[in-house]
């Protein structure tokens, strides 16, 4: 038994193996308190530090959190220059933590659209996680946008028919699944939006097809441990049915 689970209440055996999480209201958060929008992003990034410390404890394998989309780099330069501040920080100063927690950084979305710095810091943390034992996966959905992914994927599998090297009745979901920046996890089993927003926005769209939905008032800087234990519970409630009915489901 796990004495985290044990400590917070949750039933180990219900727990989600993959969470991912819209995190929205850093900049709501900051306006309530007539702060600049930049401020809200770093009480934002304490959260991130809650919510992946609970996961490690309690064994959610899986954390996958949606810190900048496609769509954030039409955001004010000031906002987006901040924003990648505050990534390079973040990547810098939780480095050791998390190779001495055995959390395994990882990074999906267009990473090439990032400044030469940020993503040698990337690649460095990447690669540093990557060694010993891995207890825990956290990516980063950085400069992500769902349709994007799949574009790309739908064109590496179209000119891999084009060479021949696959047959064209031959792409099944398997194929497009592994063509994914997510081709090496499994689908998230709960996903969490924060602040009130009833959207998906353009995220995992594939990977989300059978995920149970938990969205929540509560401004993602206050999201911490108490209020995602509160979404675990609410989630080991759920009746996970894949298309079948009940009844089949009890057999
Ligand atoms: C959405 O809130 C949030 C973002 C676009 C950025 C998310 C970034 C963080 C949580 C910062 C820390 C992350 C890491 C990985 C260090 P919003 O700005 O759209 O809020 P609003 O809807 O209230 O304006």
């Amino acid at each position: 038994m796990n004495e985290y689970c044990i400590k917070y209440g949750l039933n180990e055996e219900r727990l989600p193996q993959h969470v991912a999480i819209i995190m929205d209201g850093n900049g709501r958060w900051a306006k309530k308190r007539l702060w600049n929008r930049l401020v809200g992003h770093r009480a934002g990034a304490d959260a991130v530090d809650a919510v992946t410390t609970l996961c490690r404890e309690i064994g959610v394998k899986y954390l996958t959190l949606y810190a900048f989309s496609t769509e954030n780099w039409n955001r004010p330069e000031s906002e987006v220059s901040g924003l990648m501040e505050l990534f390079k920080e973040f990547l810098i100063s939780k480095r050791n933590v998390l190779v001495e927690k055995n959390v395994r950084l990882n990074i999906i979305g267009e990473k090439d659209k990032f400044s030469p710095e940020l993503l040698k810091l990337m690649n460095e943390t990447i690669e540093a996680t990557k060694q010993g034992e891995t207890k825990m996966v956290l990516t980063l959905a950085l400069s992500y946008g769902s349709r994007q992914e799949i574009t790309q994927a739908v064109r590496k599998i179209a000119q891999k028919a084009a060479s021949h090297e696959i047959d064209p009745g031959k792409i099944d979901e398997k194929m497009i699944s592994e063509s994914l920046y997510t081709f090496d996890m499994p689908d998230p089993d709960l996903v969490i939006r924060t602040s009130g927003e009833y959207r998906i926005s353009n995220y995992l769209l594939w990977q989300i097809a059978y995920s149970e939905f938990y969205f929540t008032d509560t401004l993602w800087p206050d999201f911490k441990k108490e209020e995602f234990i509160k979404a675990l519970q609410d989630y080991a409630g759920r009746e996970r049915r894949f298309g079948k009915t009940g009844d089949q489901l009890k057999k």
